[in-house]
């Protein structure tokens, strides 16, 4: 070291660093600070475990709701955490004595967060357990915990084309209305061409909306296509081969989102294009259905009622019947037992339990474990079923 160098350092100063430190130490106080670092608050803001939130209002769509959630500070929420076009709430509920969630993709803009507020769409389901109780019970007041936003079906400059073609089924519109609402206000930057698929002109969600979105912004195009109709200014049939090609090249990324069934649809149709299913991405659609891809598990178990027992990390043990059409995570519910979940779709891993006997059947469609997982026992309840009575552990650290 130069000797010049070693002369203009300040070596009293540096002599009482570690005294000065020691000082410090010993006369802060040994309580938490009350403040909180910057960093934290963001994180907390941005992922926090529950937001509660309440309706504020409710619209009637053509079977079905529109509904808008604020935060609620009397239970302790100030804000919404803010989100990206596509992202999905899931909602928690209490129906009967069945403790259960239900995501929901959010139709509203990000910027619409800033502001306080997030909008999903609820259609009332054939069937529908979850969605024909919110239709039916939640009004303006109603208070309701949700998640912090999910997912991953966004658009990611790095990976998607500047030209997005989206296509929605049904319900399946709400992400593109997030999508459409964030090109038009400036928080998303890519062109959005809508292939929207309805039964009817009536059964189109959003129509006026989507109108005055795509006549205000030159980058949304929305086509509907509808399967029961003929009529002047839409397409008929379904969302075909020779639809998607006409819109579809090695320019465009694909975004899909509708129903189970619309999926396998889209797949065969992907197949006849020879589109890989990297050019396509897929929305979770919620519960998986046993169909005829299941033939084989459906043959050796339908109609079966196994024994679960269900092993929590507070300690406590309870024994339920589960029902072989049903996921895990179902018969889990269906006893008021409170457990992690968030897509339902074996996408999210929230639900990742430990299987410590028995057997279980995973459609490969939402086969989305780890290699570890797999091979160290750990299942998605979500999309497990039973081929055996089984024994489970379940994570319930953190929920409230
Ligand atoms: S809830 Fe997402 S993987 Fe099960």
């Amino acid at each position: 070291m130069k000797k010049e160098f070693l002369e203009s350092v300040p070596l009293e100063k540096f002599a009482q660093l570690i005294p000065n430190r020691r000082r410090i130490i010993e006369s802060a106080s040994a309580e938490f600070p009350e403040y909180e670092y910057n960093a934290n608050r963001l994180a907390k803001n941005l992922h926090p475990k529950v937001q509660h939130t309440v309706v504020t209002d409710v619209k009637e769509l053509n079977g079905a709701k529109l509904f808008t959630f604020r935060a609620d500070p009397e239970k302790g929420t100030e804000s919404l955490a803010y989100f990206q076009a596509g992202q999905y709430i899931s909602l928690e509920l209490k129906i009967g004595d069945s403790l259960l969630t239900r995501p929901y993709s959010l139709c509203s803009s990000p910027s619409q967060a800033l502001k306080g507020e997030y909008q999903i769409v609820v259609k009332t389901m054939k069937n529908g357990f979850a969605s024909a109780y919110i239709n039916e019970n939640f009004a303006a007041g109603t208070k309701i915990d949700i998640s912090a936003p999910e997912g991953t079906f966004c658009y990611e400059p790095l990976r998607d084309a500047k030209k997005i073609v989206g296509i929605a089924g049904g319900s399946g519109i709400a992400p593109f209305l997030s999508f459409a609402k964030a090109i038009a206000d400036g928080t998303e930057d890519f062109e959005l061409t809508l292939l929207y698929g309805s039964r009817t002109e009536e059964e189109i969600l959003f129509k006026e909306e989507l109108e005055e979105l795509q006549n205000r912004c030159g980058r949304i195009h929305v086509i509907h296509v509808l399967s029961d109709e003929e009529k002047e200014g839409y397409r008929h049939g379904f969302i075909s081969a020779e639809l998607i090609s006409e819109y579809v090249d090695n320019d465009t990324s694909v975004f899909v989102c509708g129903s189970q069934g619309m999926y396998d649809y889209i797949w065969k149709e992907m197949e006849k294009l020879g589109l890989s299913r990297k050019n396509f991405r897929f929305d979770a659609y919620g519960e998986y259905r046993l169909t005829d891809r299941d033939a084989e598990y459906l043959t050796a178990h339908q109609g079966k009622v196994y024994e679960l027992t269900v092993v929590t990390n507070d300690g406590l043990t309870h024994t339920i019947p589960m029902r072989c059409d049903e996921p895990i995570l179902v018969a889990i519910e269906r006893a008021g037992i409170k457990a992690p979940s968030k897509c339902r779709s074996g996408e999210c891993g929230w639900c990742r339990s430990r299987l410590v006997s028995g057997e279980v059947y995973t459609p490969e469609i939402t086969e989305h474990r780890r290699q570890y997982d797999r091979t160290a026992g750990y299942i998605h309840p979500c999309c497990s079923f039973p081929c055996s009575d089984c024994k489970i552990m379940i994570n319930c650290e953190g929920l409230e």
